[in-house]
């Protein structure tokens, strides 16, 4: 079974943090999502790599293995940001193209700061950039809400986007070897996370479906025995 839960920390209690971080990762979390919004990308304003630097510690298992650390930033401009990210401590760093003058350079600065690359695509953004991009790209994260909020409903034509950019990761796959994982955020939940596999995603972002509930490991849970079935 190949698939990852990443609970989006957007949802939690920030007066809590390092606790629901660690709470999260006991119920099953497989990486802990991190929203970074700029109030100018996006209408929101989130958090920054200080708090990303004091929740690294908490980002482990109980048993010590590292859980990682999936910064997505919705911030204008990219590059100071994410090296900043890289410093305090990000694993993935994933940004939208939209955002960056010139998206192959930000990519090579992630990757060269030791960090996996992503691109960001929102739900009216065609995916064209990753013609030019896969070689470099660790995560394709598409976004089945508009950014800035959680707690929003699931877009349906992500669906199809995500068969799309399953067949070119299955392609890359096939020219150099290599793994790139499809990672969709917004509105996902118990009840739709199936067909969310069913079209060709391996990563599930959910916010408000874990951290709005009291017991984390049954939202989990229920996700994963709904993906039992699932293609991969
Ligand atoms: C939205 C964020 C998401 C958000 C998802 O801009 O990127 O990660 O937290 O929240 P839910 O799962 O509640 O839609
Ligand atoms: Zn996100």
């Amino acid at each position: 079974m190949n698939f990852r839960i990443a609970p989006s920390i957007l949802s939690a209690d920030f007066a809590r943090l390092g606790e629901e971080v660690r709470n999260v990762i006991a119920a099953g979390a497989d990486w802990i999502h991190f929203d970074v919004m700029d109030n100018h990308y996006v209408p929101n304003l989130t958090v920054g790599p200080a708090v990303a630097q004091a929740i690294k510690p908490h980002c482990r298992r109980p048993d010590g293995t590292p859980v990682p650390l999936d910064v997505h930033l919705m911030v204008q401009p990219v590059d100071a940001l994410a090296l900043d990210f890289a410093k305090a401590g990000a694993d993935i760093i994933t940004f939208h193209p939209d955002a960056s003058t010139h998206v192959d350079r930000t990519l090579q600065l992630i990757r060269g700061a030791g960090c996996q690359a992503g691109l960001v695509f929102n739900p009216a953004m065609s995916i064209d950039v990753l013609e030019w991009t896969l070689d470099k790209v660790d995560v394709v994260l598409l976004m089945s809400v508009n950014p800035g909020f959680g707690g929003q409903s699931f877009i349906d034509s992500t669906l199809r986007k995500a068969e799309q950019v399953r067949r070119l990761i299955d392609q890359e796959r096939e020219r150099s070897g290599r793994d790139i994982r499809l990672e969709i955020d917004g509105g996902i939940k118990v009840e739709n996370i199936r067909r969310v596999a069913d079209a060709g995603a391996d990563t599930f972002v959910a916010g408000s479906a874990i951290f709005g509930k009291p017991d984390y490991r049954a939202v989990i849970d229920a996700m994963r025995a709904e993906l039992e079935g699932a293609r991969q």
